[in-house]
C-alpha cells in the first residue's frame, strides 16, 4: 500500500523537527486549561468528527502550553457528527464564528491561535471565509467572522482540511500540491481566505488523505498529531513571538 510509505516519509520529516525541537515527549508534563478567561495565548479548537473534547488536538495544546505556560484553550461547542447526515457543520460553523468573535471582543490583547482538524477545520474555514457551497454544506454564503477579527488571529493550524486547496504557500512541505480536499473552495473564496488569514496559516494535508487530498487513506487522515505536532507547535511559537 503506497500510503504507508508516504506517511513514513512524512514521519521522517517530522522526526527531523522533533530532534531539532527543544522539547521531547518525555519532557512535556503540563496541564492544559479549558477556559475563556483572558490569557496571553488562547487556543480555540475545532475537533474532528466523532472525537470527544478536546480530541486529538489536545496533544498540540499540550505542546503549545509547554512553550507558553499561561495559555488556555476552549473547544468550539458543536456535535462533531457526520456533516452529511446531521446539522453538525452548520452548528460548528456558527459556534466557531461566535466563540472567536466573543473572545476577541472580551480579550483584545490576547494572541488567539485557531486549531482545526477535519470537520473542525471546515467549520473554521467557512466561518472565516463563507461557504463555497455544496449539496451538504448549503449555498455559497458570506463570512460569519468580520475580516478584522480574522486578521487579528495570530496563527491558524489546519490538519486534514476538507477545504484544502493546492499550490498555496501555506501548504506545509507542499505534500499535496496537485489535489484538493473533498469540498474545494471557489477561487473567490480562496482569494478571500488568503487575504483574511493566509499569512498566518499552516495547512497540513498528507498525501493520499481521504478527506483533504482526494485520496483513499483514512490512516493518512488520522496521523496528523503524531506526525506534525512538533512542526505545528514550532510554527505557532514563531507566530506568537512574531518572527
Ligand atoms: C508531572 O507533574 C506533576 C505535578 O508537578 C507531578 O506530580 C507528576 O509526577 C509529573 N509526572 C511526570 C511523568 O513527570
Ligand atoms: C470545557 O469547558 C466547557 C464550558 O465550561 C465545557 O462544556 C467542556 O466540557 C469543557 N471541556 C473539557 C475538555 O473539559
Ligand atoms: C440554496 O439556493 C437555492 C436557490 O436559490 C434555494 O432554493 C435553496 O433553498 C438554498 N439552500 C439553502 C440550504 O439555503
Ligand atoms: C512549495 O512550492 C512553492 C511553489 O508552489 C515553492 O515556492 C516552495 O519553495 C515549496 N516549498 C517546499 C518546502 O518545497
Ligand atoms: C500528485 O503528486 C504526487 C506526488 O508527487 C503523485 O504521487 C500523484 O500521483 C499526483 N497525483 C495526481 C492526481 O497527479
Amino acid at each position: 500500500m503506497p500510503t504507508i510509505q508516504q506517511i513514513t516519509s512524512a514521519a521522517f520529516v517530522a522526526l527531523f523537527f522533533q530532534l531539532t525541537s527543544a522539547l521531547s515527549t518525555q519532557e512535556v508534563n503540563v496541564t492544559i486549561t479549558n477556559s475563556t478567561a483572558c490569557a496571553p495565548v488562547h487556543m480555540i479548537l475545532g475537533r474532528g468528527s466523532t472525537e470527544s473534547v478536546p480530541g486529538s488536538l489536545g496533544s498540540l495544546v499540550t505542546l503549545v502550553t509547554a512553550d507558553f505556560p499561561d495559555a488556555n484553550y476552549e473547544n468550539i461547542d458543536y456535535p462533531a457528527t457526520d456533516e452529511t447526515t446531521s446539522d453538525s457543520y452548520f452548528v460548528g460553523r456558527s459556534a466557531a464564528a461566535k466563540q472567536l468573535i466573543a473572545y476577541r471582543e472580551k480579550c483584545p490583547e490576547s494572541k488567539i491561535v485557531v486549531l482545526g482538524y477535519s470537520e473542525g477545520a471546515l467549520c473554521f474555514d467557512d466561518a472565516i471565509t463563507g461557504s463555497s457551497g455544496n449539496e451538504y454544506l448549503g449555498n455559497v454564503s458570506q463570512p460569519l467572522v468580520p475580516i478584522d477579527v480574522a486578521q487579528s488571529v495570530t496563527a491558524l493550524v489546519l490538519y486534514g482540511n476538507p477545504r484544502h486547496m493546492p499550490y498555496e504557500p501555506y501548504n506545509v512541505f507542499n505534500l499535496t500540491q496537485n489535489v484538493t480536499g473533498k469540498y474545494p473552495k471557489t477561487q473567490e473564496k480562496l482569494a478571500y481566505f488568503n487575504k483574511a488569514i493566509g499569512s498566518v496559516t499552516a495547512d497540513y494535508c498528507n498525501v493520499n488523505d481521504i478527506v483533504c487530498a482526494s485520496g483513499t487513506s483514512l490512516t493518512a487522515h488520522e496521523s496528523y498529531t503524531d506526525v506534525w505536532n512538533y512542526n505545528a507547535a514550532d510554527f505557532i511559537k514563531s507566530k506568537i513571538l512574531g518572527n
